[in-house]
């Protein structure tokens, strides 16, 4: 960390957040149970969260543009979502059997997103991906898959290839006998794309993609390279896959699937769709889904994929389900949180100033992110446009520095939810400016 006089600042304002830190320190290795919770020198404890503000254990407030993870599309605590779950405590809170609302959020699913024929709920997203890769696996009887790379799918040990850049380096120990199971493909470029799914065409299950780049760089997908996978997908026999956790009920009702007019043929789905709970799914094609039914079909032609001990818990369920019924009946919060999307992406862009380098927001929708670049005329169609020309030593800088002025974000951007405003946008806007005036760089 360059700036020492922000990491002061910070410090003195967080008192009770670094004692805690140095807690967690000695019982959570790393001190925290998402490496991208971590920021320098140590992240604030959350104590309370309301609508699109989030307070830290030493009464500090601020503007959250983190919206947990994503998940939270209304805001914190939204009124009918906890009237709801507050009733659902009362009939009990994990049964393990099934229940109707169950089926009433599947039925949600099904009329929201394009392509979903039949659902099975889990817990996670990073469950939801490993689910898709088995089925596609299941399916086809092939092994490959293909994936973006800087393509987050959670941290299921199928697919955690290929995520961070340097790209060729291993994201982990003890994940190396699938690795030569996982081909990376460059976002956005068609050509080299194709090229190497026709290399190995012939032993490939599925392509996983995200519509937009989440961890790459919020990076939208062009509408031609998502059309080139679905037609080379169905040219191969080769099942695809939207990764759709952070893009579904987000960029639109029925996600980047409705937003792009493409269907693909599995869909993963978590965050808005547990409206603040724990959740995941998979979606997609019934003939392909049905291959996970235990009853009736013997071992060795079904395809084993779980739920879990919680799947389908009640709060889960209801959560999401009076979270999609809200989105479906209020359809006018896409064009809000769309229209605030673009405004903040303009702020952040013509405000926030890094000496020596050239600020560009990018993302779509409700989605923003910025990146301090070195070559002002370079493009970011990949995350390896963005590993390659992306200063995230000024990101972090302007992230500590953003959030001494009451501003949270995390790598550099956020998430609109429907809670979020004019006084959000001013409050961001003023932010970029002090902080493009006294601190980051200087
Ligand atoms: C695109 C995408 N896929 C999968 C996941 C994993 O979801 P979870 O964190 O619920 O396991 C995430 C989480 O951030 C994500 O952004």
């Amino acid at each position: 960390m360059v700036n020492r006089r922000e990491e002061k600042n910070y410090e003195q304002k967080t008192r009770r957040s670094r004692a805690l830190f140095e807690r967690a320190g000695r019982l959570i290795p790393g001190g925290v149970c998402h490496a991208i919770r971590y920021f320098h020198p140590y992240p604030f404890f959350a104590e309370r969260a309301s609508g699109p503000r989030i307070w830290d254990v030493d009464g500090n407030e601020y503007v959250d543009f983190w919206m947990g993870h994503g998940a939270l599309i209304l805001g914190h605590n939204p009124p009918n979502v906890v009237e709801a779950l507050r009733e659902q405590l009362g009939f009990g809170c994990q049964w393990g059997t099934v229940n109707e609302l169950e089926l009433d959020l599947a039925e949600m699913v099904v009329r929201l997103v394009p392509s979903a024929e039949m659902v099975r709920f889990c817990n996670t997203g990073a469950e939801a991906t490993m689910y898709a890769c088995r089925l596609a696996r299941g399916y086809t009887g092939r092994e490959t898959i293909a994936k973006m790379e800087g393509g987050w799918h959670g941290f299921n040990s199928d697919l955690l290839y290929y995520v961070h850049g340097p790209f060729e380096a291993p994201e982990s120990l003890g994940l190396v006998p699938a690795r030569d199971k996982i081909v990376p493909l460059p976002f956005n470029d068609t050509e080299e794309t194709l090229a190497r799914l026709q290399e190995y065409k012939d032993d490939l299950a599925a392509v996983i993609v995200e519509p937009v780049l989440g961890s790459g760089g919020f990076l939208p997908a062009d509408r031609q390279y998502l059309q080139a996978l679905r037609d080379m997908c169905s040219e191969i026999g080769a099942v695809l896959i939207f990764d759709e956790i952070i893009t579904c009920f987000r960029i639109a009702p029925g996600g980047g699937q409705e937003y792009y007019s493409i269907k693909p043929d599995l869909t993963c789905l978590g965050k808005i769709l547990g409206g603040g709970l724990p959740i995941g799914a998979v979606a997609g094609a019934s003939e392909i889904l049905k291959l996970s039914n235990t009853i009736g079909q013997p071992k060795g032609s079904r395809v084993a994929i779980g739920g879990g001990t919680f799947s389908c818990n009640p709060l889960s369920m209801r959560a999401g389900l009076e979270t999609l019924t809200y989105l479906d009946s209020h359809r006018s919060i896409y064009e809000k949180i769309s229209v605030l999307g673009k405004k903040i992406r303009e702020v952040v862009e013509n405000s926030l100033e890094v000496p020596g380098r050239t600020t560009r927001c990018t993302g779509v929708g409700s989605l923003f992110r910025a990146h301090f670049l070195k070559d002002p005329a370079a493009q970011l169609r990949s995350a390896r446009d963005v590993h390659t020309n992306a200063d995230i030593v000024a990101r972090e800088e302007v992230r500590l520095a953003l959030i001494n002025r009451g501003i949270f974000t995390v790598e550099g951007g956020g998430m609109v939810s429907s809670s979020h405003g004019r006084d959000e946008l001013k409050l961001l806007q003023e932010a970029c400016e002090d902080v493009s005036e006294t601190s980051v760089g200087s």
